[in-house]
């Protein structure tokens, strides 16, 4: 099957390779020729970085690279069975370019959407034939990151549900299904791991250092979170924050915080910036935490807990099951384990208890257990066998 990408910015292009080196056609589209040429140059280098690491041969190489066709006019999409278009964030162009993909592709061409916060389904409203609509959401970058969330929105056939799942299953990647909601499941449950840290900050609990240590020393994750929003970019962390949180109807579980927002104000970006919660200017001494054990320990587990609540309620609310919430963490994010499956090692009594001494202390809705949590933890269940 041919594929085509519509867009080849950070994720056009990596889509793209992860669709060649999985020996597909590949008919990668922008609108700008410059951008086009550095993602040819991209695969390249990429590909052949693979050659030298032993990991291709040379006439692997050669096919990779000869599939790729790049182009600047949607009318080279003609014969693709799926595009998977990943432009800019925005509807009314989205619209715009799946009704012109719909006048070029054949009536069997299913149409995906890349995007982390549009609706599928809002996408798809624009298209005549919407059951070949559907969310394909990577990671960046796509060529490493294993987790493919795929969303069906209302208007999807379940045969494209079905075949779109064993295509990125076939391309080595871990797919899992979930509702067409807000943040689909890695953006909506990983929120806590920024919010709660940054009002552990705010509160004057401890530093962003400290913090940093907590999550990394005590809790096993690979970045504190204000190494990872600097790594992300501050810009674009709050812009996910504050979308998840009006798609939410201003949940105050999701909601944004000031801390963030005046360093994405000042230009605090991040590593890209030169500066973020963090100074990476040359020369810069990182702070370094307070690795008090009792205070660490209270840090990991408070962002834990509340990590764990909200893992709970997309299995409350069916976005999917634990074992997709805990795969989508695990191989979205690096999470060191699945959430739910450190639940029931914890203790399910025992993480609630947590969550409802932080309720009781703040009187504050964001800290509400979830009543799935209640339900099993009640009933001395598991949310894994
Ligand atoms: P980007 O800004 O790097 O690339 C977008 C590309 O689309 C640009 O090269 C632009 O020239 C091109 N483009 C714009 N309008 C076009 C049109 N009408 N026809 C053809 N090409 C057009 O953006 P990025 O970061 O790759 O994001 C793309 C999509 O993927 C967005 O929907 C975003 O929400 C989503 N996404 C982004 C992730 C990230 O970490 N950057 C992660 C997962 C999803």
């Amino acid at each position: 099957m041919k594929i085509g990408v519509l867009g080849a910015g950070t994720m056009g292009a990596g889509i793209a390779q992860v669709a060649a080196q999985n020996g597909h056609s590949v008919v990668l589209v922008d609108v700008n020729q410059t951008v086009l040429d550095l993602a040819k140059n991209g695969h390249v280098k990429m590909i052949h970085r693979l050659v030298e690491k032993g990991s291709l041969t040379n006439a692997e190489c050669d096919q990779i690279l000869g599939a790729f066709h790049y182009a600047t006019s949607m009318s080279d999409l003609k014969d693709c069975g799926l595009v998977i278009e990943a432009i800019i964030e925005d509807l009314t162009v989205k619209h715009s370019v799946f009704v012109q993909m719909e006048s070029i592709v054949d009536s069997t061409c299913i149409l995906a959407s890349n995007t982390s916060s549009l609706s599928i389904a809002s996408i798809g409203s624009a298209l005549k034939k919407a059951d070949r609509m559907i969310g394909i959401h990577f990671f960046n970058p796509a060529p490493l990151m294993p987790l493919v969330e795929i969303i069906p929105a209302v208007q999807t056939s379940a045969e494209t549900v079905e075949l779109v799942t064993h295509l990125i299953s076939s391309w080595k990647k871990t797919a899992v299904v979930c509702k067409d909601t807000p943040g689909f499941i890695v953006n909506r449950v990983a929120r806590p791991f920024y919010g709660e840290a940054l009002r552990i900050y705010e509160e004057g609990i401890a530093d962003f250092a400290t913090i940093d240590w907590a999550m990394t020393s005590i809790g096993g994750f690979k970045m504190g979170p204000f190494t990872l929003m600097d790594y992300i970019g501050n810009d674009v962390n709050y812009a996910v924050t504050e979308s998840v949180f009006q798609s939410f109807y201003f949940d105050p579980r999701f909601k944004p915080s000031f801390t963030q927002k005046r360093h994405k104000e000042a230009g605090y970006f991040g590593r890209k910036t030169g500066r973020g919660y963090y100074d990476y200017s040359e020369g810069a001494i990182l702070p370094s935490p307070c690795e008090d054990q009792e205070l660490g320990k209270y840090i990991f587990e408070r962002i834990l807990v509340m990590l764990i609540n909200e893992a709970t309620d997309a299995v409350f609310m069916q976005v999917t099951d634990a074992e997709g919430v805990d795969l989508a963490m695990t191989k979205g994010v690096n999470y060191p384990k699945g959430l739910l499956r450190w639940a029931d090692e914890i203790g399910l009594d025992v993480v609630l208890l947590k969550i409802e001494d932080l309720f009781s202390e703040y009187g504050e809705d964001r800290y509400r257990p979830n009543p799935l949590l209640r339900k099993l933890a009640r009933a001395n269940e598991k949310f894994h066998a």
